[in-house]
């Protein structure tokens, strides 16, 4: 069977084709165009340029994905695509593309969630392992962490099909806060690579607050930290130039707080849940950072990351969950997305 997997939730075109055979799968080619350079110059991601992006796009990439590998299209058995959440106009656009050539290509489409997809890419390993082997490979009942531009949840699997949150930021993502953060340092947007890169040269030096450490859910709050970085910045200003061994100080103590932010609540998921395993996903997921604190406190056996090139946005992971999710298949002309679409 060879799924063709579509990512356009956000603002990163995505698309793949993967090939399952007894149990094993084989990414056959894959694309990915990101739009860094275009919503740097405004910070962060102005949705109508995203979706024109897409639309341009896809047409474009869906070639060379074929091409490249001289792959004849009628081979394809089904579309899968991320519905949701996500940006409505990023959305419809990819929704229109794919409408299209399920048409075209008489297949039916399978609607994927985004954060399950996050969530699934741990499970691309590699070394080929079958897929039910790796999967094996995950104890359960286990905690989910995902930490991404638009999310930070934390959910409980009973199974890898029985899902439920139980925490989530109840304002800004951890990923929209790093990336905040690092542009009122004078960094590009995506700005958590470039804090992450600027923290490794500086010191945790400075007190940041922790929000909702008091409270017992497993809720997240990171606006007031952003704006307490904020303040603190600007009172720096107000006496010295912001050179740079102080703006790699500020990157590593903003990096930290908000890190521990996370540890610190899914330490308590932990206490309550006592999950066998944590499965932590999401572009944050790639920071390194991040990784060490996390397998410093749980152990490296506990805890599954994707691989670090798949924890940011893909049409692999998309293709990868279509599998799992092949019997929810529909007709194109029942394809429908929905930018709020929850766990
Ligand atoms: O999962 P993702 O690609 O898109 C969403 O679903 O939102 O996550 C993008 C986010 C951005 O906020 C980006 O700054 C952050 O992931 N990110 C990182 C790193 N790589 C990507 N944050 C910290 N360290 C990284 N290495
Ligand atoms: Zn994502």
């Amino acid at each position: 069977m060879i799924i063709l997997g579509i990512e356009t939730t956000c603002d990163e075109t995505g698309l793949a084709l993967i090939e399952f055979k007894n149990s094993r799968f084989r990414i056959l080619n894959h694309k990915l165009r990101s739009q860094n350079n275009i919503h740097s110059v405004y910070g962060g991601i102005v949705p109508i340029l995203a979706a024109r992006e897409h639309k341009k796009n896809l047409p474009i990439l869906y070639q060379q994905l074929i091409r490249e590998i001289n792959f004849s299209e009628e081979k394809i058995d089904f579309l899968a695509f991320s519905n949701g959440p996500g940006l409505p106009p990023s959305l419809i656009s990819g929704k229109e593309f794919v409408i299209d050539l399920a048409n075209k290509l008489n297949v039916n489409i399978i609607p994927i969630n985004h954060l399950i997809a996050h969530f699934y890419s741990v499970l691309i390993n590699k070394n080929k392992l079958n897929i039910w082997q790796k999967i094996k490979t995950i104890s359960l009942p286990a905690i989910g962490l995902l930490i991404s531009g638009g999310h930070t949840l934390l959910v409980y699997f009973e199974s890898l099909d029985k899902i439920k949150k139980i925490g989530e930021t109840i304002d800004d993502a951890i990923g929209e806060s790093l990336d905040k953060s690092a542009r009122i340092l004078g960094l590009e947007y995506p700005g958590g690579p470039k804090l992450e890169k600027l923290a490794k040269k500086g010191r945790p030096i400075f007190n940041l607050p922790y929000p909702l450490m008091a409270t017992k859910n497993f809720n997240f709050s990171f606006s007031g930290l952003k704006t307490a970085f904020w303040e603190l910045v600007e009172e720096i200003k107000r006496y010295k130039k912001l050179d740079e061994v102080t703006k790699a100080d500020l990157a590593a103590s903003y990096q930290k707080t908000a890190f521990e932010i996370l540890l610190i609540k899914t330490k308590m998921a932990d206490e309550k849940y006592k999950p066998k395993s944590l499965i932590i996903s999401g572009g944050v997921a790639a920071n390194y950072y991040l990784r060490k604190m996390f397998i410093k406190y749980f152990g490296k056996n506990k805890i599954i990351f994707p691989v670090k090139s798949l924890a940011t946005d893909n049409g692999i992971k998309i293709a990868f969950s279509g599998y799992f999710f092949k019997d929810e298949s529909i007709l194109p002309a029942n394809l429908e997305v929905h930018p709020n679409l929850k766990i």
